[in-house]
């Protein structure tokens, strides 16, 4: 409500592959131009899985922030960060644990289909419960108002919003509110306070939500407002109190799913991937190995490209014509499946190409990775205090 800003993690579970490029990180690239974006690796959320191997964490870690430079995340746009690094999303985490009800935790689906999914895996700690309290600290305490994820995280950002509102409910009804709410309107001049009034009545009498969104624009141009005053002006617009933490929305991916060599979902675990940075020789050779429409067992026989992995393939990288010349080329067996490959393979690699020229700078000079975080450590480290100094204030923390 701020800024429009934007916060996303990723768990570093090694290299990434086209299929985290095509579901999530080509839409940071776009994004990362449109809002202020911060991006992070959730190597805490990691270990709520893989607490048993220390020993792979760093190197994912590495690897990962390599791997999204090199498909185009651009630390002059967007703020990079391991969430490590910013022990206040910690804080927070503890913070939010004190108002949080034990039964919206152990509602959240997740919890219990990857407890029956990865049943060889110790989840029944305390940390993997709390995985969604953690994540709601890390896209709260940036006050974010968007967090880009795919369907499966949708839940997770529905808890962030229940807690953002608990915790402003608890908090933000400080005493003499609406005194210090109407000071704070004077503080923009008295054209503006009237203008902030008339709106306000608009849209508590009329429930007009056009004065909503015409008086929260004028909050968010106001410069010389404090924090604190600012969140009580947005609180008394829609009647409540202070909004010290910001209900963030969902921003689903509408992502191009490109499935895995054999069809199934992509995934290191079906080894059926290809490597974001893989070399063109190896590229080349899965693509031409992968399974086609079973039908096909002769150059003669005729196929059905919805029974075939490469098809889905065509959709993420062919154009329309391409599409058409391997469709009706499939069907009347007028094409054989290696031919019907070769656009793939030549637009995989051209996809690649520039990744790995890319990432090369960063694999010579590791330090310039470790700049870029904390660079962008420090960045999210100044944001991260601002929000800590008021949840601490309304919390009875500040010891001034
Ligand atoms: N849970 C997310 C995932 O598995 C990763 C994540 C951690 C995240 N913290 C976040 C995503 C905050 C968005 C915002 O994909
Ligand atoms: Fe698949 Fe293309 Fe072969 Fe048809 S011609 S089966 S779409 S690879």
């Amino acid at each position: 409500m701020y800024e429009q800003r934007v916060v996303s993690g990723m768990r570093p579970t090694g290299m990434l592959h086209l299929g985290h490029y095509h579901g999530a990180i080509k839409n940071w690239v776009r994004l990362q131009s449109e809002y202020p974006c911060l991006f992070f690796v959730a190597d805490w959320h990691a270990l709520t899985t893989h607490y048993d191997t220390p020993e792979v964490i760093e190197q994912h870690v590495w690897d990962m922030v390599i791997d999204w430079l090199a498909a185009g995340i651009d630390p002059a746009q967007a703020v990079l960060f391991i969430q490590s690094r910013i022990p206040e999303h910690a804080e927070l985490h503890t913070l939010l644990s004190m108002i949080t009800p034990l039964g919206w935790l152990e509602r959240v689906p997740t919890y219990k289909d990857q407890q029956e999914k990865l049943s060889d895996r110790d989840l029944s700690t305390y940390g993997f419960l709390g995985y969604p309290l953690l994540q709601s600290a890390d896209v709260l305490i940036y006050r974010a108002k968007f967090v880009p994820v795919g369907e499966d995280q949708v839940p997770h950002v529905e808890l962030m919003r229940e807690i953002a509102r608990r915790f402003n409910h608890v908090y933000g009804r400080e005493p003499g509110f609406e005194d210090k709410a109407r000071a704070a309107a004077k503080k923009m001049g008295s054209r503006k306070a009237k203008l902030y009034a008339q709106l306000r009545n608009r849209y508590q009498e009329q429930g007009d939500v056009e004065a909503l969104a015409a008086a929260r624009a004028l909050l968010v141009e106001q410069q010389n407002l404090s924090v604190g005053d600012r969140e009580r002006l947005f609180g008394f617009l829609e009647g409540g109190g202070r909004l010290i933490l910001v209900e963030p929305d969902v921003m689903l991916t509408e992502s191009s799913k490109l499935p895995g060599l054999d069809g199934q979902k992509m995934s290191k675990s079906y080894d059926n991937t290809i490597g974001l940075r893989e070399e063109a020789q190896s590229v080349t050779r899965k693509i031409r190995t992968m399974p086609t429409d079973p039908a096909r067992v002769k150059r003669t026989d005729p196929g059905d490209p919805a029974k075939c992995p490469v098809w889905e393939f065509h959709l993420v990288y062919s154009n329309d014509k391409t599409r058409a010349w391997a469709e009706q080329g499939c069907r009347s067996a007028g094409i054989g499946c290696l031919e019907c490959k070769q656009p793939v393979i030549d637009a995989v690699l051209a996809e690649q190409t520039p990744m790995r020229e890319r990432a090369q700078k960063y694999l010579d000079d590791p330090t310039l990775v470790r700049n870029i975080v904390a660079d962008g450590g420090e960045k999210a480290r100044r944001l991260a205090h601002e929000t800590m100094r008021e949840v601490r204030e309304a919390m009875g923390l500040s010891y001034s």
